[in-house]
């Protein structure tokens, strides 16, 4: 992507967002054009307003799904009417980030563009890695399918960067992607079981409000109802920010401020931690709710 930007090239990004996809536009010195997505409509992406936000200068879309930070996720109907959007707009190139794919629960069916609109294919990066589904995160293995031309170019780019991943590590990608998928069943079993357990235990907490996403292994609450007050230790809670500075002080849980992902007045949770340590952070969280002032 970074290479096929000219500086002021528009990239639309569904918001909330992954940190760094912002500022890897911004590095390429194109313009991140965020697409708020509402928690109302699950955290999704609506046709009509990436139809509003494109214009001549749009050269990528990205689509991050299941999302970090929301953990929402789109099946091929919701695809549908993105994909019917992007067919009229030809010059807009579009970048899928799957990394979280295998992790959904309740039986949903995840889908791609690529997959449901086979005619975006000319224009269509459809990325994954290992870091989730494997957990292999320090391996720094990822991969994508793309117009051949656009694979050289991304090869060409990292060779004369990082030069290639190391071979141990592509072995030991390639081991997982080939190898029997028992480990991931179990692993989305208990994150489904923690993931329910999270969002329950968080809407007890007086102030927040937590939808239940699809994917990935985060939740995204509004902590809106919580902003304005006091914490129990005397902080004055104006931003999201300020609420979860004073939880990780007052309370010893750690979570990340809305803002980071372009959505002030959320926080983010990860569950990819012990189900013992959740439960525990999440009483801690109710207890630090019930004593705001
Ligand atoms: C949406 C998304 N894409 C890509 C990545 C990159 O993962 P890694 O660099 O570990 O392969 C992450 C990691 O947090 C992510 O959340």
């Amino acid at each position: 992507m970074l290479a096929t930007l000219d500086a002021g090239d528009e990239v639309i990004i569904p918001s909330p967002c992954w940190v760094s996809y912002p500022d890897i536009v911004a590095l390429a010195e194109g313009k991140p054009v965020l697409v708020s997505c509402s928690q109302n409509n699950g955290f999704k992406l609506r046709a009509e307003d990436l139809e509003a936000a494109i214009t001549p200068r749009t050269k990528w879309f990205i689509l991050n799904s299941p999302c970090n930070p929301t953990g929402a996720a789109y099946s091929a109907e919701e695809l549908r009417p993105i994909a019917d959007v992007l067919l009229r707009h030809p010059h807009v190139w579009v970048f899928t980030d799957d990394i979280y794919e295998k992790l959904v629960y309740g039986g949903f069916r995840p889908a791609t563009l690529a997959q449901v609109e086979p005619r975006l294919k000319a224009r269509t990066v459809t990325m994954n890695g290992v870091s989730k589904a494997y957990a292999m995160t320090g391996w720094r293995i990822g991969y994508a399918g793309a117009p051949r031309e656009l694979i050289k170019a991304m090869d060409t780019l990292q060779s004369q960067s990082t030069s290639n991943p190391s071979s141990v590590s592509q072995a030991a990608a390639l081991a997982a992607l080939q190898g029997p998928e028992d480990s991931i069943a179990e692993m989305v079993c208990v994150y489904e079981q923690r993931r329910d357990m999270v969002v329950a235990m968080l809407n007890e907490a007086p102030g927040i409000r937590c939808h239940k996403p699809e994917g990935a292994f985060y939740v995204f609450p509004s902590i809106e109802g919580c902003l304005g007050k006091t914490s129990p230790g005397g902080r004055k809670l104006l931003t999201d920010e300020d609420f979860v500075t004073a939880l990780l002080e007052e309370e010893g849980v750690a979570a990340v401020h809305g803002a980071a992902f372009m959505a002030p007045g959320y926080m983010r949770i990860s569950y990819a931690t012990s189900t013992e340590a959740l439960r525990e952070a999440c009483l801690r969280i109710q207890r630090f709710c019930r004593g705001l002032s």
